[in-house]
C-alpha cells in the first residue's frame, strides 16, 4: 500500500528579514485588482453542455480517500472513459478525475487540524478536483483561491463545490506560476511534483512567497521518482504520513 507524506515547509530561506521590504512593496496595490479579475467567479457555471458532459462522466464517490466526508465527482471503473480508449477522450487529461495521494493526505491533514486553514487566506495550486480547497473550506478559511491551468477543472471544482454545499470559491486557471505572488497565508499543493521543470518554477516560486510574505507553504506528496531528489526537498521538513485506504473493489473475492 502506498505511503503519503506530507510535508510543510515554513520557514524556507529564513528570510524573515527582507518582510518590511517586501511589505512595502505588495502594500500599495492589490496584485488580483476586482476590476480586472483573472478568475471565474463565484457561482458561475457558463457551459451547460460541459456540465452535463461532466456529470454523465464521472460518478460521485467518498469512499476509497482519506477524506470520507468530501464528496467527489471522479472518474471511477463504471464510468465509460474508465476503460476507453483515451485517446477518444475530447479534452486535456483529466488530472482532475483523480483525488492523487499528495491531495488525499493534505486535505486529511487540513480537517484534522483546522487551525492551519481557519480564518487563513489560502491557495490551493494545482487544485485538480479541488479537494484540497474544499478542506480549507470545511476547516474555515476566511477566502480560497483555487489554480488549475486546466479549465475543465475549474468546471469540476465547481461541480464539487456544489456536492459539498459550497458556493464555489474563485478559481484562476492562468499560470499561477507566470503572476505575482498575493498575501496568501497558506498555499497547499497536493501530487504537484511529478515533472522536474514543474518543479523548478515552483521551488523558485514558493520561495519566493515564503520570502516575501512569510506564507506557509504545505505540501502532500508521494515522493515520485522524478523529482525525489529534487534540491525542493532539502526546504522540506515531514510533518505527517499518511496510509491510503485500498481504492474500491481492489480487495480480491475469495
Ligand atoms: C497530479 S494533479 C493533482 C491534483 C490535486 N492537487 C490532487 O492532489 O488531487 C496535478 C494538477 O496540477 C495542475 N497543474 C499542472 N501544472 C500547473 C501549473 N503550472 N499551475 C497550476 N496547475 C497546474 C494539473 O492540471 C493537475 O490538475
Amino acid at each position: 500500500m502506498p505511503l503519503t507524506g506530507l510535508y510543510f515547509g515554513k520557514g524556507w530561506l529564513g528570510g524573515w528579514k527582507q518582510r518590511s521590504f517586501l511589505q512595502a512593496v505588495t502594500g500599495s496595490n492589490f496584485l488580483f485588482p476586482w476590476g480586472h479579475c483573472p478568475w471565474r467567479g463565484m457561482g458561475t457555471f457558463p457551459d451547460p453542455e460541459m456540465r452535463a458532459f461532466l456529470e454523465e462522466n464521472t460518478r460521485v464517490t467518498s469512499s476509497g480517500s482519506l477524506t470520507p466526508e468530501i464528496r467527489l465527482r471522479l472518474l471511477t471503473p463504471t464510468c465509460k472513459f474508465w476503460w476507453e480508449r483515451a485517446d477518444l477522450w475530447p479534452h486535456s487529461d483529466p488530472y482532475w478525475a483523480i483525488y492523487w495521494p499528495g491531495g488525499q493526505a493534505l486535505s486529511r491533514y487540513l480537517l484534522d487540524n483546522p487551525d492551519v486553514a481557519r480564518g487563513k487566506y489560502v491557495l490551493d495550486l494545482g487544485s485538480g478536483c479541488g479537494a484540497t480547497a474544499i478542506a480549507a473550506q470545511m476547516s474555515g478559511a476566511s477566502r480560497i483561491l483555487a489554480n488549475d491551468i486546466d479549465p475543465v477543472a475549474a468546471m469540476a471544482i465547481t461541480l464539487n463545490c456544489e456536492l459539498n454545499h459550497f458556493s464555489p470559491f474563485p478559481i484562476l486557471t492562468k499560470n499561477i506560476l507566470n503572476m505575482e505572488q498575493d498575501q496568501w497565508d497558506l498555499v497547499v499543493l497536493g501530487d504537484m511534483l511529478y515533472d522536474e521543470a514543474l518543479a523548478d518554477s515552483l521551488h523558485v516560486w514558493l520561495k519566493k512567497c515564503v520570502r516575501t510574505f512569510g506564507t506557509q507553504v504545505l505540501i502532500g506528496d508521494p515522493g515520485r521518482s522524478p523529482c525525489s531528489g529534487h534540491n525542493i526537498w532539502r526546504e522540506l521538513h515531514k510533518v505527517v504520513e499518511y496510509s491510503l485506504p485500498e481504492p474500491p473493489g481492489s480487495k480480491t473475492m475469495g
